[in-house]
Order: structure tokens, then C-alpha cells, then sequence
């Protein structure tokens, strides 16, 4: 973990959201080209700061925060460590308070602005060296808050929920209900950002009609999955969704069952791509978390990439669920560095959801299975807001 956060100050008066302030700094982080680096963040009292304020700096009374660097340029001997340690920060919560109730901000985003000033303290900026020095570092402060503001870290992963599923039901009876329309809007209304609906070659769920009614009711957000293939691509074209999600898509499979082979067809999905662009609707690729993959993604102009989150969901062991759990975290992290948009899905449920939400890199869960069949017991509005719960709980915005 690169951000080390402990927190020592009375945690009754101070409710310290630890996860935001945590995605926070690892964004700091990599914005700083330190994403590698391991930082020590402590939050203490106004009594412990001043201790440490008078012991170090010979400075009487509170601050806001102190920054101890693990080792100044005498000690770049120590580069050969394979983690580098950049050293400690110190806040003191009680006057990070006090600021920011002077200041009409909230306690996080003062925190948030404490840290950003002792990370720059520990990369080696130092206001107190020069005029110029203390308006470089206060311009780079601002700039950062800036950019954190608008970034995915300071943003809630959304829920979109696939329907498919209410279709699969209405269809083993042949007749029009449960209907997958009324599902969505059930879904808005608990809270989901957006709707995905797969609609198939065979109409083996979603149909034509579906799409239809659905492009009309929505209010969020349009996904629709399809493979590449030209009828549905007419429909889409014509239909005009928010955006598409392009899957492989095989007769025989029961679900999509692995994701685009991009870097294969490269030729033919640009094509399509293209297609989309022209018609304002923005691409997502289903991929599994590879690095070819996702570089081919981007070079055929995809917008969005949605990494297939099957085999981290069904591992059997914890060493196994653990290693494609960063497969896809460092496959969400190189698109996203590389400018590409970020979704993820399939297989995910009550148990396996959290982590992946919790990764800042990724922008959207597309969810389908796990919800309808909760909801098949405890009604699709609850079984909606529970998995809400766990996305929001571990994207830490509340
Ligand atoms: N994403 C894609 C591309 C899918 O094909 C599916 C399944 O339709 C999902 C997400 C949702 O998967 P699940 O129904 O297992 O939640």
C-alpha cells in the first residue's frame, strides 16, 4: 500500500473518512509520478503536533501539518531499495478543523489540501527557502486540488444494471412479462446511473422491441452490448444509444463468456468504431485485463474499456481471486493512464463487488445476475440500493 494512513486523534469528535482520504493520496501520488513510493500519513491532536512542532522545530504551540522526509540528497544511496520511502506526514486534525471552518470548506477537502502540501514538502518543494519557491509550490498546490476536484478519485463508481436477465424469465414463458422496461425504470429510480441491455443476434432475452421502449423511457443512461455484427449494427446506428459495448458473442455460450479478442481484429472493430464515432455514439470494449488488449483498444479508437471481471469473481482460492484482482487493477490503471475510459463487469455479486468499486480508476460496474436475483427475494428496489451501498461504501463518497 503506498499511503500508509493511521489515524491517532479522537475519532468520536473527528469521523475520518480513512478510504477517501487514502484514494486521495495514492491520486496525489501518482500525479507526482510517486505512485511506487510509500508515504506515512498520521493524524494527531493539537496537543501531539505541538509536541512535535516544539521537539523538531523549536516552534511553540500547534500547526497544520509537518513533513518529515525519509532521506534528504545525501542519502540517494538508498535508491537501490525496491520501494522508496518518501517519509511521514503529520496533521493535526483539530486545527485542520479550525481552518476549515474559517475557510467554509469541508474537513476532507482540508485534510486533502494538508496532505498535497506535506507530499510536496517530502518531494523536496519548500516554501519557506524563497519568495519564488513559496508561489511555485503554492501554484502547484492549487493546480493539483484542481485537477483532484474534476479526477475519478474524487467521484462515486457507478451502477448500471443489465436487465438482460428479466428478459431470460419473460422469455421462458413465452409471454410479456416479467417486462425487462419496467425493470429499468425501477432500477433509476433506486438509484442506478444507467442501463445495460445485450441485444443478442438470436433474441434469445432483449428484443427489438425492448430496445425500442427502453431508448424511449431511460432517463439515465443507454448501454447497449451487441457484438459486432451487421444487423445489429443498423439497429444500433438507427437506435442511436448512449453508448454501445462491443462483445464477442457465440451462439452456444449461455453468457458472454470471455472478452473481445481486440488486438486479433483490430481491422473490423476499428470499422465499427468508426461507424459509432460517426453517429456520436461513444465505444466501450469488453476486454479481459490484459496489456495487449488494452493497447489495441486504444489504437482502434475505442472511448470506454470494460474489463471482464469473470475470473477474479469465480476463483476458487484466495491466491487465485488475489491475482486477478490486479490484473485488473493494473489493467484499469494503464488505461486509464493512457486516456481511455474505464468499466468493468460481469460475475460481480454481494461478496465480490466492493474491491472492484473501490479501485478510482474505474468509472462504471455493469451488474446484472447478482441484482435480479436477489431481487427475485427481496424486490428489485432493495436489491438495487444494497448493491448501491457497497459501491458507494467503497468508492467513499457519501
Ligand atoms: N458486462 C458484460 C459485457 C456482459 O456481457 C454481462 C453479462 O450480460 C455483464 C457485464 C453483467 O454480468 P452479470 O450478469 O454476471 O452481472
Amino acid at each position: 500500500m503506498p499511503a500508509t494512513l493511521t489515524i491517532k486523534c479522537d475519532t468520536n469528535k473527528f469521523r475520518l473518512n480513512r478510504r477517501l482520504l487514502q484514494r486521495r493520496t495514492a491520486w496525489l501520488m501518482r500525479q507526482n509520478g510517486v505512485a511506487t513510493h510509500e508515504v506515512s500519513v498520521l493524524f494527531v491532536d493539537d496537543q501531539e503536533i505541538s509536541w512535535l512542532n516544539n521537539h523538531y522545530r523549536g516552534k511553540k504551540g500547534p500547526t497544520n501539518v509537518l513533513s518529515f522526509p525519509f532521506a534528504d540528497e545525501a542519502d540517494s544511496c538508498l535508491s537501490f531499495l525496491p520501494v522508496q520511502e518518501l517519509g511521514d506526514i503529520i496533521i493535526s486534525v483539530e486545527t485542520a478543523h479550525k481552518e476549515s471552518l474559517s475557510l467554509h470548506v469541508s474537513l476532507h477537502d482540508r485534510l486533502t489540501w494538508l496532505i498535497t502540501h506535506g507530499l510536496l514538502h517530502l518531494l523536496g518543494y519548500d516554501h519557506e527557502r524563497s519568495e519564488k519557491e513559496a508561489e511555485d509550490m503554492w501554484a502547484l498546490e492549487t493546480s493539483l486540488i484542481n485537477q483532484l476536484q474534476s479526477s475519478r478519485s474524487n467521484k462515486m463508481t457507478h451502477l448500471a444494471i443489465n436487465v438482460d436477465h428479466v428478459a431470460t424469465v419473460r422469455q421462458a414463458r413465452g409471454i410479456n412479462e416479467p417486462d425487462p422496461v419496467a425493470a429499468a425504470a425501477i432500477c433509476e429510480l433506486a438509484g442506478a446511473a444507467g442501463i445495460v441491455v445485450h441485444l443478442r443476434e438470436d433474441r434469445r432475452h432483449i428484443n427489438d422491441r425492448d430496445v425500442r421502449l427502453l431508448r424511449e423511457t431511460i432517463k439515465t443512461k443507454m448501454n447497449l452490448e451487441m457484438g459486432a455484427n451487421k444487423e445489429i449494427i443498423e439497429i444500433a446506428l438507427a437506435l442511436k444509444p448512449d453508448m454501445v459495448t462491443l462483445v464477442p458473442e457465440k451462439r452456444q455460450e449461455l453468457t458472454t463468456e470471455g472478452g473481445l479478442d481486440v488486438a486479433g481484429q483490430k481491422k473490423k472493430l476499428a470499422k465499427t468504431i468508426s461507424k459509432m464515432s460517426k453517429a456520436g455514439i461513444p465505444v466501450s470494449l469488453f476486454i479481459d485485463p490484459e496489456h495487449k488488449q488494452v493497447e489495441a483498444a486504444l489504437e482502434i479508437g475505442a472511448t470506454y474499456v470494460e474489463l471482464h471481471t469473470g475470473r477474479y469473481c469465480d476463483a476458487t482460492s484466495e491466491e487465485k481471486r488475489e491475482e486477478e484482482y490486479q490484473l485488473i487493477a493494473s489493467a484499469a490503471e494503464e488505461a486509464y493512464q493512457m486516456g481511455l475510459r474505464v468499466n468493468a463487469g460481469h460475475g460481480l455479486d454481494y461478496q465480490t463487488t466492493s474491491r472492484i468499486a473501490s479501485l478510482d480508476t474505474i468509472e462504471e460496474l455493469s451488474i446484472g445476475h447478482a441484482i435480479i436475483s436477489r431481487a427475485v427475494f427481496v424486490g428489485l428496489d432493495q436489491a438495487v440500493r444494497e448493491m448501491l451501498a457497497i459501491v458507494r461504501h467503497a468508492s467513499m463518497i457519501f
